[in-house]
């Protein structure tokens, strides 16, 4: 899977002018090699940080739905997954496949440029392609970025769970049908 978009994006000289220069943004699956960049923009972007272990333990339960943000061969962000069963979140007392949106970062100089909004319809995609009928992921009430982001791709607050994070902030649990994700 290897999808390029392009994306304008604004740099600045030493001369403090703005020059908007058009960049290319691949999009592809996860390998290991990448492992060390998507922990650090994991660092950066995010307080949920995770071992080495943790990252390719997902990876190796569905690398499909292990996606990287390639500029200038740069890694700039990613989405990772994995496939779990449970009780739907969307009604109905019935057991089925959800895809779990682990972890999304796009570094902050990249951000607003719909990389996210590519990393996430990919890696749904990949989840439905995997048996997935339902998608979702847990975001701190606070963050309102990714809240915006979930909704705008048709997730909705599904629960609230108190103290969620080690922090005692509460998470929503937002979720989404993998049929009506277009
Ligand atoms: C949340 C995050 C992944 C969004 O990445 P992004 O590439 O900037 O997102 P997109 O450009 O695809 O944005 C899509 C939509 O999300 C919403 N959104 C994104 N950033 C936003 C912001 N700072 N403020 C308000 N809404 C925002 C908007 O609705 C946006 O659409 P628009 O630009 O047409 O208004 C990024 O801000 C990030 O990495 N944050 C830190 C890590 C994090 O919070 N991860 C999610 C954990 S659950």
């Amino acid at each position: 899977m290897v999808l390029q978009i392009l994306i304008s994006a604004f740099f600045k000289p030493r001369d403090g002018s703005r020059m908007n220069l058009v960049s290319e943004v691949i999009f592809r699956r996860f390998s290991t090699t990448d492992l060390e960049r998507v922990m650090e923009i994991n660092r950066t972007c995010l307080p949920e940080n995770y071992s080495p272990h943790f990252f390719l333990d997902v990876y190796a339960n569905c690398p499909e739905a292990f996606i990287v943000a390639e500029v200038d061969r740069e890694v700039v962000g990613y989405v990772m997954c994995r496939m779990e069963s449970g009780f739907s979140d969307l009604g109905g007392f019935r057991l089925v496949r959800k895809g779990h949106i682990v972890s999304l970062a796009v570094k902050s100089h990249f951000r607003r440029r719909g990389i996210a909004t590519t990393l996430m319809s990919s890696a749904i995609s990949a989840l439905t392609a995997q048996g997935a009928s339902e998608a979702f992921v847990e975001v701190r009430v606070t963050n309102g970025p990714a809240i915006n982001l979930y909704q705008k791709l048709g997730f909705r607050i599904v629960k609230r769970v108190p103290r969620y994070y080690l922090d005692g902030v509460d998470a929503y649990v937002m979720s989404i049908s993998t049929s009506q994700f277009r």
